[in-house]
């Protein structure tokens, strides 16, 4: 997000919510949105998450994450206003000022593993049906991976906020929350854990308090493991990007664990 097409347009929009904007600044990390601003006004600090209004951008997840929100308890900020015109959608957070998790250290690992654990227990109206079906093609059991958890699909460092002044941990980034089995988040997590220099057997024992992992069926997570590397194994030959690498490095070392 180097340069922002568009972005008088967007501080009109922006500031028909929060008032005249006297400063800005891009957010320090993240690359799928359009738009991510830190927006100061009279009326206090927000965060910015826009889209283009255009078809073939990413429209349907910025809509997903302002669904998602309200029904989220408070684990991911709190969505105060969403804007639209010709040309921009956009969602406006609260701001909340604080540094990431860092999933090298214990305390950084279980702040996420806490706040997935927390995640598992809410529940979503019936009429938000949004099945997991990422990992199908990758998998020959995907009836193992189906369940009514909300998953929220990408937990890692970078999407932990950790606020300065109280110390309470939001989970960020809600941009294609599904509804799973329960140890999917679990066990993304542990691959990042794995990423982040963990063992198999430590990254396991940190995710090991996430209700959806302890009941989890084996049979299932040795299924989503072997998925991940299929699909990462896809991404790679695709891309060849380093992050891919790691990631696929990660789930095999983790596979290779578990299946000797
Ligand atoms: N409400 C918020 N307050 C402060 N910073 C935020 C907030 N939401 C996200 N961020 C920061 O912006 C970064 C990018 O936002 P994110 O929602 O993860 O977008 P992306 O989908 O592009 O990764 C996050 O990693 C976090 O550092
Ligand atoms: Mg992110």
């Amino acid at each position: 997000m180097d340069t922002i097409e568009d972005l008088p347009a967007l501080l009109d929009l922006v500031a028909s919510h929060t008032g005249p904007v006297g400063r800005y600044t891009p957010a320090p990390s993240g690359n799928m949105s359009d738009a991510l601003l830190l927006v100061e006004s009279e009326a206090g600090r927000f965060f910015v998450k826009g889209m283009r209004n255009s078809p073939g951008g990413r429209l349907d997840s910025l809509d997903r994450e302002l669904t998602v929100n309200s029904h989220l308890d408070g684990i991911a900020p709190r969505l105060v206003a969403t804007l639209r015109d010709a040309t921009w959608a956009v969602g406006v957070f609260d701001y909340i000022d604080g540094a990431p998790a860092d999933l090298k250290t214990p305390d950084g690992a279980r702040c996420l593993a806490r706040l997935i654990d927390r995640v598992s227990d809410l529940r979503l109206p019936v009429e938000l049906d949004w099945p997991e079906t990422r990992w199908d093609r990758f998998c020959e059991t995907p009836e193992l991976l189906r369940g009514r958890t909300i998953c929220h699909g990408d937990p890692h460092g970078n999407n932990v906020i950790i606020e300065r002044a109280s110390g309470r941990a939001y989970l960020v980034d809600w941009a294609w929350p599904t509804l799973a089995a329960g140890f999917i988040d679990a066990a993304l997590l542990a691959n990042q854990l794995i990423c982040a220099e963990h063992s198999p057997q430590e990254a396991e024992a940190i995710v090991s308090d996430i209700r959806g992992w302890r009941n989890a069926d084996p049979k299932a997570v040795d299924a989503f493991l072997v998925a991940n590397v299929r699909m990462m194994e896809e991404r790679y030959a695709r891309t060849e990007a380093p992050w891919i690498k790691a990631v696929l490095d990660g789930w095999r070392e983790w596979l290779g664990y578990r299946m000797p």
